[in-house]
């Protein structure tokens, strides 16, 4: 790496020497793969979730009784994994917190993944107690109840995250989907909840049918560098209007999707598929290439090019977003007999 281009960068109040960050997933699942991920120059890691149902799997918290109901309760947690199927319970988690602050020297991030305000929430002060550095909360809810409503959805997370802010004073980003009416208030209302960042956005992974079994199966896909769009716009968008860091995540695949990041506003970029795919040293083949393009193009830091293609200083967002829209429709050439340009 060159000393001549400055990578650091600052995230949750955490100073990492570059913004190339594992986001959740099983490559955090074990003390030895953590340590891989710091070798492989990992800035920062960012732990697989536990989950709210997980929890109170566990627990059985009376408080979501009384909230939900014991029947309706005990029916939804038939469809979940049973304890076992998880790879590691509670306990086990907030020992690998433990162990990982002894044995690596780059920050940990837990992560909680849940949907409801309540008992669970009592994990973020346990992972803060186990050492992490700061806390990622996933948010990750798909509003089916169609008596529900936008606004009731947004109180929602609200409230989960003011819960879990009671319960720590490490920082905390929220990881959350792109499906509000209005992103931009949705984000603000988060900051003014607590939220010292914002982790966009949750790939949705949509179940496929089974047509011959008729039944509904998990199908994960791996992402691609085409679906970074959603959430660099997005960046792009808030950059400068919410006081948030920004965490950059889905599509990250190379260098050049982790300079764009950077251009859009975000403080860091997270990688998932890239790593599970081609292996954890993608991390500093990547580092090493973003120094080498930052070096051909005369960049001295990360912090120069951060949010210089963002949207800070468009005066109108929505007319600038409906122009966009309008040159992308017209600049589609086609053959009107039949074939695509
Ligand atoms: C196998 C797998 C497991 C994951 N587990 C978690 C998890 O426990 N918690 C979480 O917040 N995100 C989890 N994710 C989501 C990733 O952190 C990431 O946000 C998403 O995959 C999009 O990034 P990518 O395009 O780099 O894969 C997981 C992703 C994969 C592929």
């Amino acid at each position: 790496m060159s000393a001549s281009v400055d990578l650091t960068t600052r995230y949750l109040g955490l100073d990492l020497k570059h913004p190339v960050v594992p986001s959740a997933s099983p490559l955090s699942q074990s003390l030895d793969g953590i340590r891989r991920l710091e070798d492989a120059g990992a800035s920062a890691v960012v732990m697989y979730s536990l989950f709210e149902e997980q929890l109170i799997h566990e627990s059985l918290s009376l408080e979501h009784y009384l909230s939900y109901g014991a029947e309706s309760f005990a029916e939804a947690l038939s469809y979940f994994p049973e304890p076992q199927d998880y790879n590691v319970g509670p306990e086990g988690y907030l020992e690998l917190i433990r162990q990982a602050k002894e044995a690596v020297d780059v920050p940990i991030i837990g992560s909680l993944n849940g949907t409801s305000p309540g008992g669970w929430t009592h994990y973020a002060k346990l992972i803060q107690e186990a050492g992490a550095d700061a806390l990622e909360l996933n948010i990750y809810h798909v509003a089916t109840d169609p008596s529900l409503s936008g606004d009731a959805v947004e109180q929602l997370y609200c409230d989960v995250l003011r819960d879990v802010r009671e319960m720590v004073s490490i920082p905390v980003a929220v990881k959350l989907s792109p499906y509000f009416s209005s992103m931009g208030h949705m984000a603000h209302k988060l900051t003014r909840s607590g939220a010292d960042g914002l982790v966009l956005f949750n790939r949705f992974y949509q179940p496929d049918f089974d047509l011959e079994e008729l039944e509904v199966g998990p199908h994960l896909v791996l992402s691609s560098s085409d679906e970074l769009r959603l959430p660099l716009r997005w960046i792009a968008i808030l950059y400068g209007r919410i006081p948030a860091d920004f965490a950059l995540t889905t599509g990250v695949h190379n260098h050049l999707d982790v300079l764009k990041a950077m251009m859009a506003g975000a403080n860091v970029a997270m990688l998932a598929s890239e790593l599970l795919k081609s292996g954890v040293w993608r991390i500093t083949d990547i580092v090493d290439a973003m120094t080498l393009w930052m070096e051909e193009h005369e960049y001295v830091s990360v912090a120069q090019m951060r949010g210089s293609m963002s949207q800070q200083h468009v005066s109108d967002p929505d007319a600038f977003e409906r122009a966009n829209y309008m040159r992308t429709l017209q600049s589609f050439r086609f053959d009107p007999t039949g074939s695509m340009a």
